[in-house]
């Protein structure tokens, strides 16, 4: 099973301070930037079209086709904004990159910056995170030492400086609108398109916007050749990318791999099931993303795929539940997070987010009446498409498809608190007092 892991990312994360520029100059580090910063910037971004790389931020939007949106002949200066603000439940994959190995990020951005004609890029890191801060500017820091940023980048010509940007942890600002307005200094609140951001962005100047992902790709596609990565998933989906498995599993973590393999082959990579558990339900990419059950193991993980069963390949944060998870408070929960995390900005999700947690309480203490599920359906007809941006449709997604798939274990609730048919202590993967007396805080 292990051929069918692509280490090109993580492939450093394993070298001996991983996170210093010297490490990872020793492992190849900036060769591809050196490469770009000879060709012209029109044909690094003829490399990244080639590559068909695809945004890895959630949307799958291609990178290179983003990036020639950018209006050369617009007078104002053109920004590079990094979005690293991950905080969707279940995705974890752009963390763990830059606390390993940042500086992959910033050669990539080294090589975007100069393919848009940036010379002021921006990373925005989630507010929560410090020490991820931290790691990037000291990488930042190393890069200025070292001439790999500031005036006349290695004798290039090339000028580029990186802010690195601490948010105040909330999830809207990682919709790209909203995070620009967060950037400015205002609330977060996601902005009203067109203008889109590569016309008028930061400051009103063309800006692009990527994840973290996506940038930390640049360089391996210049140093292999978009061939060598076209080579790589499925027809429409290229490439290598990281799938994050965590939940009911025996090894959760990060696995990169092509798109395209299958949930079974990954559950094999990760170990399987907990031992005597079976699958239940799981997302293919994050809280946001419609969940899928068994019988949906063998579809291909890219967009087309997910796309063809009703569902989303989102950020490929695998979130994995066993028969001995209630669906019902899972997705309270999950609910109980977009009401948290609503802007407030329109009606119908600030308000109906609300009431979605409302019944959701009412059917996990078996309190529901009848009817309260046709009700919790209404409410999400009420927010979807009536609401000003996507934070809304991943409100809505979790708890349409869990009630698609497991409608009656919601009518329970007319009768049974979810704590009767489900025990908290069974589904937990991490315990205190286990019933066995095995080691306390112990993966289960
Ligand atoms: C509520 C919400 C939260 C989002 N959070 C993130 C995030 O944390 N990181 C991210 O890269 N994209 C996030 N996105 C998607 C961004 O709006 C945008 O599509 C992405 O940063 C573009 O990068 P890409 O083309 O490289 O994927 C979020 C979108 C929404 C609606
Ligand atoms: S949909 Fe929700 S998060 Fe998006 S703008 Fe409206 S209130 Fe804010």
């Amino acid at each position: 099973m292990t051929d069918l892991l692509t280490p090109v990312l993580c492939e450093n994360w394993g070298t001996e301070k991983s996170w210093k520029l010297s490490a990872y100059l020793l492992s190849g580090g900036f060769s591809a930037a050196k490469k770009a910063l000879k060709l012209a910037p029109a044909d690094v971004v003829g490399i990244v079209k080639d590559a068909g790389l695809r945004g890895r931020g959630g949307a799958g939007f291609p990178t290179g086709l983003k990036w020639s949106f950018v209006p050369q002949d617009n007078p104002n200066p053109k920004y590079l904004v990094v979005n690293a603000d991950e905080s969707e439940p279940g995705t974890c994959k752009d963390m763990p990159l830059l606390l390993a190995s940042p500086h992959t990020l910033l050669e990539g951005i080294v090589i975007s910056s100069y393919a848009i004609n940036c010379h002021t890029a921006f990373v925005y890191v989630r507010g929560e995170v410090v020490h991820v801060a931290r790691r990037l500017q000291a990488a930042v820091a190393e890069l200025h030492e070292a001439g790999w940023l500031g005036k006349n980048i290695q004798g290039s010509g090339f000028d580029l400086d990186i802010v690195i940007h601490s948010g105040a942890g909330a999830y809207i600002c990682g919709e790209e609108t909203a995070l620009l307005d967060s950037l400015e200094g205002r609330r977060g609140q996601p902005r009203l398109r067109p203008p889109f951001p590569a016309v008028a962005g930061l400051y009103a100047s063309p800006t692009v916007i990527n994840n973290v992902e996506s940038i930390s790709t640049v360089p391996s596609i210049i140093k292999n050749g978009a061939e060598w990565f076209a080579g790589m998933g499925t027809e429409k989906s290229n490439g290598f990318t990281f799938y994050s498995l965590s939940g009911h599993v025996k090894r959760p973590g990060q696995f990169e791999a092509p798109l395209g393999i299958t949930f079974r082959q990954l559950l094999e990579l990760s170990g399987g099931m907990r031992d005597s558990h079976e699958l239940k339900f799981w997302t293919p990419g994050g809280s946001s993303t419609p969940i899928l059950t068994p019988e949906h193991l063998d579809v291909p993980l890219d967009y087309e795929g997910m796309a063809s069963v009703g569902s989303m390949l989102g950020t490929k944060a695998m979130q994995v539940f066993d028969e001995t998870t209630s669906v019902v408070r899972t997705t309270l929960r999950w609910s109980e997070f977009y009401k948290h995390e609503s802007c407030g900005k329109c009606t119908p999700c600030r308000e109906g987010t609300w009431w979605l947690v409302q019944l959701l309480r009412r059917l996990e203490a078996g309190e529901g009446q009848e009817g309260d599920v046709d009700k919790l359906l209404a409410v999400t007809e009420d927010i979807n498409g009536l609401s000003f941006c996507a934070l809304a449709g991943g409100a809505v997604a979790c708890v349409t498809s869990a009630v698609r798939h497991f409608r009656p274990e919601f009518e329970l609730g007319y009768t049974t608190p979810a704590w009767e048919s489900f025990p908290y202590e069974r589904s937990a993967v991490f315990i205190k007092d286990r019933p066995d007396g095995q080691s306390e805080g112990g993966r289960v």
